[in-house]
């Protein structure tokens, strides 16, 4: 069976971006392919992080998942920094990545610009590779994700490429799955930047209290004509609440920009929020039955041991490919 495999950092509440991009589309892949849902709590290690919100953030996240709708009987649900395969494929292929790729990296780019350029980690620059191996211990053919990790992707087919033409086929390669909409839910703030955790003002928290969402929605910054259409270069703000809009109802873009003729832009932002505040309030209930249900720690023991399996095969087929005993 066909494997997919994705991952969410643990550095902070998750966005509607992480929702509409990654989170939402993940259980719809539970019939189709064998799943493997992992929090990417090394990675979360890249950037500053306190270690107790680290703990909270890595659990919340759990409940999220199952909130979401993924189940631990069809899904390997699982804490990255609990499967020790994860840090030797690491640092196994730290060699066959080199530097000049790594350095143009967006996301890369993106961090350190906001850091102090001596407080650089290398695990920032390194990112990557921690990520393919993440992908390549399970012969994923399938990885969902949004739009801005499309570039780790790349990078990581090229080193499978790289690497099978040198060991012979040992890896397997890899494919970005994006969604048809929403793959880069913008700030509602400054629509020409993506929505990101550390935005509290142009992100929607998925803790957010439902009124605060709404507020934020009525307020989100548009344009100062009266047409509803898609044009992510002259009408961001409007495309961005369309693209959400769109997401969340499962419909294609024309029938969305459709179905909101004739509506004024207030008119057209309670539809919006309408939609979202009901999505992310019943997630919000499923939430909290999760974290009182008190299942979450033992779904995480049962994925680690079930991950483990399938990362360690697969690293003694590199270690082997490669000459190590
Ligand atoms: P991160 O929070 O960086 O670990 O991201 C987890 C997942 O959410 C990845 O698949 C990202 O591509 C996706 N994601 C993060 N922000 C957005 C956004 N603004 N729009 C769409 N997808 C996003
Ligand atoms: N880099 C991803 C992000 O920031 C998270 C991640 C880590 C991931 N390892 C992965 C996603 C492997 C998919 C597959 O969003």
């Amino acid at each position: 069976m066909t494997r997919m495999i994705s991952g969410i950092k643990p550095t902070g509440g998750l966005t509607l971006g992480n929702y509409i991009g990654a989170l939402k589309r993940f259980p719809s892949f539970q019939s189709q392919y064998q799943t493997f849902l992992f929090i990417a709590d090394l990675h979360a290690l890249t950037l500053p992080i306190d270690p107790k919100m680290l703990k909270e953030n890595t659990f919340d996240l759990a409940a999220f998942y199952l909130a979401a709708g993924l189940d631990p009987n069809l899904s390997t649900i699982f804490l990255q920094s609990q499967v020790s395969a994860h840090s030797e494929l690491n640092a196994i292929l730290q060699n066959f990545v080199y530097m000049g790729e790594l350095s143009r990296m967006t996301q890369f780019k993106e961090k350190s610009l906001q850091m102090n350029d001596s407080a650089i980690g290398l695990g920032l620059f390194a990112y990557p590779v921690l990520m393919a191996s993440d992908i390549l211990l399970y012969d994923a053919e399938v990885v969902p994700v949004g739009e801005d990790q499309v570039q780790h992707l790349e990078l990581t087919r090229d080193l499978v490429q790289r690497f099978n033409h040198r060991f012979g086929d040992i890896l397997v390669i890899p494919k970005a799955q994006l969604g048809k909409t929403g793959t880069r839910i913008m700030s509602l703030s400054d629509p020409t930047k993506k929505m990101s955790k550390s935005d509290p003002k142009g992100n929607i928290e998925l803790k957010e209290d439902l009124s605060s969402i709404r507020k934020k929605i009525m307020s989100a910054v548009t344009d100062s004509e009266i047409s509803i259409r898609f044009d992510e270069k002259l009408k961001p703000g409007i495309s961005n609440l369309l693209s959400i809009l769109a997401s969340l109802t499962n419909q294609s873009m024309e029938m969305t920009v459709a179905s909101v003729q004739g509506l004024t832009y207030g008119g057209f932002k309670t539809k919006v929020a309408d939609v979202v505040t009901e999505e992310i309030g019943s997630l919000q209930k499923r939430y909290q039955s999760m974290i009182k249900s008190g299942l979450v720690q033992e779904v995480l023991n049962q994925g680690a041991k079930r991950a483990e399996l399938v990362a360690n095969a697969t690293l003694q087929r590199v270690k082997k490919a490669i000459g190590l005993w």
